[in-house]
Order: C-alpha cells, then sequence, then structure tokens
C-alpha cells in the first residue's frame, strides 16, 4: 500500500526519520545513550586487527561508508570489495579477523557466495540485513538487523541509510570496544546519531526545491556525481540512483580524481552535482568545483548553512541542509540524491518503482 505516495519508492523515502530510529534503537540502549550489539549476540571488536565488508551496488556503497567510519571512529582498518569479486578472487586474508557484508534482501547471490566463502576459510561473519529470515542472515554468525521494513521500491532507499545507521553505530560500539572512545565521546556520538530522524525530515522538505531542480536534469543525457570523503560513497550512490531509474547516464568519481580524466568531459552541457557538506574536505572539494564552473559546467551544490554561506561557488544551482556533525552527513545527505534521481525518474516517464532489467532481489550470478 502506497498511502498518500505516487510510487513506493517515494513512500519509502519519507519513511526514513521512523526506520532511522528504530534502527538505531537496535543499536543503541536509548534510556543509557549506550551502543550495543542487537540481540546480546557476543560480537566484540577489542581483538579484531582488520575487518573485510564486502556487498553489492548500494550496499556496498554503504559498505564504503562503513569503512570510513571504523576507520575513523575504531582505528580498525577494513578491506572492501564488491562481492563478485571478493568471492573469486581468493585474496590472502592476512590478518582479517572478521568479514562483514551487508544486504538488504539477504538473498544476493554473489554476496551470499562471499559469505560462504569467508565461512570456509574460517573467518568469523556478520551480516548487515534487512530481511531477518533471508538466507545471509541464517548463514552469518552474527546478524545486525536493520528495521528499515519492507522495501518494495527496487531502487534502494531507506534500506541503504539504515545500513548507514547501523555501520555508524557499530563503528562507535567498536571504538568503545577498544578503548579508543571514551565513555563520554560514545555518549556525545551515539546523541548525535538520534538527531539523524530530525534531519532526514528537514532533508525531506527540500522536496519541491529538488522537483525543479530535477526537470532540468531530466533534459541531459550525462551527469557527473562528486564528494571526497564521507561524501565520496554518496556521489556513487546518487550517480546508481539516478541511472537505474531515470536512464540518464551517470558517474560517481572522487572529487580529486576529476582532474586525472572526468574534467575533460565538461562543458555546458554537462551537470555535476557535488556532495559537500561544510566538512573537513570541503575547501578540497570546491576547489575541484571551480575548475567544473570555470569551464562552463553546470553544479548542483548539495551543501548545508555553512558551505552556503561561505559563497564558494558562484552560480551553482544548491540544495542546503543544516550543519551536522559529519557522522550524520552521509545519512542525510543520501536524501537529497534519491529524491533528484525520483523526481528526474517522474520528468521522465519511467516506471519508477520497477525499472527495466532491473530486479528487487539479484539471486543468480
Ligand atoms: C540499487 C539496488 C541494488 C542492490 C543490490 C544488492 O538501488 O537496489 O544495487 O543494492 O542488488 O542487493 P541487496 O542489498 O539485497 O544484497
Amino acid at each position: 500500500d502506497k498511502g498518500n505516495h505516487r510510487h513506493f519508492m517515494q513512500k519509502e523515502i519519507y519513511e526514513q526519520p521512523e526506520v532511522l530510529s528504530h534502527t538505531l534503537g537496535a543499536f543503541v540502549d536509548m534510556s543509557s545513550g549506550r551502543t550495543r550489539i542487537p540481540d546480546g549476540q557476543d560480537l566484540d571488536f577489542s581483538k579484531i586487527r582488520r575487518i573485510a565488508l564486502s556487498a553489492c551496488g548500494t550496499g556496498f556503497y554503504a559498505a564504503l561508508v562503513g569503512r570510513y567510519y571504523f576507520e575513523r571512529f575504531a582505528g580498525i582498518p577494513c578491506d572492501l570489495d564488491v562481492a563478485s569479486e571478493f568471492r573469486y578472487r581468493e585474496s590472502p586474508l592476512g590478518d582479517v579477523d572478521l568479514a562483514l557484508f551487508v544486504s538488504q534482501s539477504g538473498e544476493t547471490a554473489d554476496t551470499l557466495a562471499s559469505l560462504r566463502y569467508a565461512k570456509s576459510q574460517g573467518l568469523k561473519t556478520a551480516a548487515i540485513v534487512n530481511v531477518q529470515e533471508s538466507t545471509i542472515a541464517r548463514e552469518s554468525d552474527f546478524v545486525l538487523p536493520t528495521l528499515a521494513g519492507p522495501e518494495i521500491g527496487v531502487a534502494s532507499t531507506k534500506a541503504f541509510t539504515c545500513q548507514l545507521m547501523a555501520l555508524a553505530a557499530l563503528a562507535i560500539r567498536a571504538g568503545v570496544d577498544r578503548g579508543v572512545i571514551t565513555p563520554e565521546r560514545e555518549l556525545e556520538l551515539t546523541r548525535t546519531l538520534t538527531e539523524a530522524p530530525r534531519l532526514a525530515n528537514e532533508a525531506i522538505r527540500l522536496e519541491e526545491v529538488i522537483e525543479r531542480l530535477a526537470r532540468d536534469m531530466a533534459t541531459k543525457s550525462h551527469a557527473l556525481f562528486l564528494g571526497r570523503g564521507f561524501s565520496y560513497p554518496l556521489a556513487l550512490e546518487g550517480a546508481l540512483k539516478l541511472k537505474e531509474i531515470s536512464y540518464i547516464h551517470a558517474e560517481g568519481y572522487a572529487a580529486g580524481e576529476l582532474k586525472h580524466g572526468p574534467i575533460a568531459l565538461i562543458d555546458e552541457t554537462m551537470p555535476v552535482v557535488v556532495v559537500a557538506p561544510h566538512d573537513r574536505s570541503f575547501e578540497k572539494t570546491i576547489s575541484n568545483v571551480q575548475e567544473v564552473a570555470a569551464r562552463g559546467g553546470e553544479i548542483i551544490l548539495i551543501t548545508d548553512a555553512s558551505g552556503a554561506a561561505s559563497g564558494a561557488v558562484e552560480g551553482a544551482q544548491m540544495i542546503v541542509l543544516p550543519d551536522m556533525p559529519e557522522i550524520l552527513t552521509p545519512i542525510v545527505y543520501a536524501i537529497p540524491l534519491q529524491l533528484l534521481a525520483y523526481h528526474t525518474a517522474i520528468q521522465m516517464g519511467t516506471d519508477v518503482d520497477q525499472p527495466r532489467n532491473l530486479a528487487k532481489s539479484v539471486t543468480v550470478e
């Protein structure tokens, strides 16, 4: 049932404030503010030397944010592979002590095969999954639930942001286990995570602004998405979302890679969506964006009040979110990217919930 919404995708975008708070509740005890592993499972990060993360598609981009989180908040180095590579690469696992998989459906063939490979190598396995009765949930040593509820739209939205929430909370937990996060800092970080639903609502309120930008996007045949640091995976996710439902060719790049090739594509017909909260990467991202502006590229800057006030890029179209701590930016910035893809697809008249050639659950490799 789509309720008042035109598509499941829109409904699921709107559900994010609520399901983010459910997911957070699985990983944080709300009365004490302490992180926890759901259902009292005995997952302890204190002796984990390295984590191997693997997933497909949007789950892979969540895992990429997860790597930044684990490295930043827990000091745990991470390996990262798309599951279709991990399962066949037979890379030496070295000091990897935990394999962590991310999957909405819990049935993705390559992710399941990667889980089985990790087990065959004697690794402990954990899975962030949305469908609790799935094969991946059954076969992992530790099940880390996202509580996004059923996701019907083929393009993943709420499952993605709930995966990010789970990863953020886990990274904090890991930092506590390893003694790199003090109890006070833990409380501060979990209090920050409780702000996500409110900020997600603020992002959703930008829908009309984004819809106007989407009308223009729908006249294009290509788009570039850029981001740095925590926002790099978001650029990849924004491009994936746009291409899969609007069929506009879109590519995501780390902003610093621009001058190593993609800048050759920039002319007046190329829209460039830049994900740039006013964080430690901001100045560097903006200097890349100025190179785009100088070549006539059309810029859509997704930033915050501080970023907008810096007046950094003249003539850019802006989507302006409130300022927020950096741990929240991947979660909140996902929403304007979802809405941009959604409204562009509507303009194009595509089948938003059932895009051509795609299946919700990819059970063959
Ligand atoms: C993109 C999308 C796909 C899935 C991928 C993995 O919007 O939905 O890229 O993320 O097929 O699926 P799960 O998470 O079910 O393993």
